[in-house]
């Protein structure tokens, strides 16, 4: 059974190990810390395992969900909805309307499950990520070889309550 509550500091730490395993561009643990204990982000546990986490955050009429993650090896199996469906019962407890967030144009997975639980797509922000390839193009220019990181953009999302 999955169980979705806020965090105790034991799972923030287990939450950080997903986050880590999953992420190139990693936060700090001290920036996940605050956020997981901010008493509106969630953590999952099935059998008293932490499996997945969504970080939230919250200003005025407003909520943003600015990560999300399940265990590899517990996806596809509806955690991941029941976050989101969690953080719509923590926004209308706190009276709010809508709910921000946003994606990588490649997250085919997250995007599918945004859509899925009516979030609509409002906007996009040019070259908003890293890209998974460490290099897209070099310049060169004085006799100088310079790799470009590539970038991607990202999609906006918002689900009205
Ligand atoms: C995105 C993520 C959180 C989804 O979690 P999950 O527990 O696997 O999702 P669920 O099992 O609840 O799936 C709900 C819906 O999402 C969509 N979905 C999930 N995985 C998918 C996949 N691999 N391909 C396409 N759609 C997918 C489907 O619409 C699915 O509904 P269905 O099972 O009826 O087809 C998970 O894939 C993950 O942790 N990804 C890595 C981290 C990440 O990218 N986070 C988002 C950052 S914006």
């Amino acid at each position: 059974m999955v169980v979705i509550s806020t965090f105790t500091e034991v799972e923030v730490a287990v939450a950080y190990r997903i986050f880590k395993s999953d992420r190139m561009n990693t936060w700090s643990y001290g920036i996940f810390e605050k956020s997981a204990l901010n008493n509106l982000s969630l953590v999952a546990k099935k059998n008293n395992n932490t499996v997945g986490y969504v970080l939230l955050s919250s200003v005025l009429d407003e909520s943003t969900i600015e990560e999300i993650t399940v265990d590899i090896d517990e996806r596809k199996k509806g955690i991941g909805r029941k976050l989101i469906q969690a953080t719509f019962t923590q926004a209308l407890r706190m009276q709010q309307q809508f709910i921000y967030l946003e994606v990588r144009f490649s997250n085919t997975p997250a995007i599918e499950l945004y859509r899925s639980m009516g979030f609509e797509l409002i906007g996009q922000r040019k070259n908003y990520y890293k890209a998974a390839r460490e290099v897209d193009h070099v310049t060169y220019t004085n006799n100088k070889i310079t790799p470009v990181a590539p970038r991607e953009n990202a999609y906006i999302m918002k689900k009205v309550l």
